[in-house]
């Protein structure tokens, strides 16, 4: 499903790189956490995946295609079979939950009639159903991230990468949003989150890979960080 091949990348000559020889593999329908202190080159892995930023040596392989042979014109094919949620939710705020919603079907050319089925459904499995026609500055915080994940999932998505996912939200609505995440892995997805938020990984025992200084130095099966908080 994801796959790095010994990658490696440097943002600027004469500086450390952000990653360093990387390579793992992620199956598909897994959950995974990926940890480490800030700087470690999170950001710059799940940039990667998206091919906003190009390796400076190795491969990364999703469903078997190395992803360096898209042409430019490809690229939004392979963005569309992943999911994206941020910590800043970028929500748009002239538009309900709804729109919202929609919208992100809109521009793949979804009709009418496919959006009107599939965004309640996805609300629903959110548990927003009834802020449907709200706007998001009548949304907690909470809410907000919800309205972004049920975006995220709108369009079907292979993979869903979350950077950050419960950064601003209090413990409970953290677990709340993790539980959402969990839900939708369940029904096949696979799932990246990207967090400092240990609490989380501990409970959950899933898949842990941890970045130091852009290496991957530890990557556990059963949920334990590589490097001590
Ligand atoms: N566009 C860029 N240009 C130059 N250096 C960059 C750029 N983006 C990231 N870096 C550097 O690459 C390293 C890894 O950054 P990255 O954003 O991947 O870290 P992170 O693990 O996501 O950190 P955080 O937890 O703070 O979000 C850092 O040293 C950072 O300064
Ligand atoms: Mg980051």
């Amino acid at each position: 499903m994801i796959e790095f091949k010994n990658v490696t990348k440097s943002y600027e000559k004469n500086k450390s790189d952000a990653l360093k020889n990387v390579s793992l593999f992620i199956d598909k329908g897994e959950f995974v956490f990926l940890v480490g202190r800030s700087g470690a080159g999170k950001s710059t892995f799940i940039k990667l995946l998206l091919r906003e930023i190009e390796p400076t040596q190795g491969s990364i392989f999703i469903n078997n295609y190395n992803i360096a042979n898209l042409s430019k014109r490809e690229i939004p094919f392979l963005r569309r079979k992943m999911g994206v949620v941020f910590q800043d939710f970028r929500l748009l705020e002239n538009k309900s939950v709804f729109e919202n919603v929609a919208y992100a079907m809109e521009i793949i050319g979804k009709s009418e009639k496919q959006i009107r089925k599939r965004v309640p459904l996805a609300l629903d499995m959110v548990g927003l159903s009834h802020r449907i026609n709200h706007y998001p500055h009548e949304l907690s915080g909470g809410e907000q991230q919800r309205v972004v994940i049920a975006r995220a999932i709108i369009n079907n998505p292979t993979i869903l990468i979350c950077d950050e996912p419960t950064g601003n939200l209090d413990p409970e609505t953290s677990y709340e949003i993790i539980s959402i995440l969990e839900e939708i892995n369940r029904r096949g997805t696979t799932i990246v989150v990207v967090t400092h938020d240990r609490e989380i990984v501990d409970v959950m025992k899933k898949r842990v890979l941890t970045l130091e200084d852009g290496a991957l130095t530890v990557d556990d099966a059963i949920g334990r960080y590589g490097y001590e908080v």
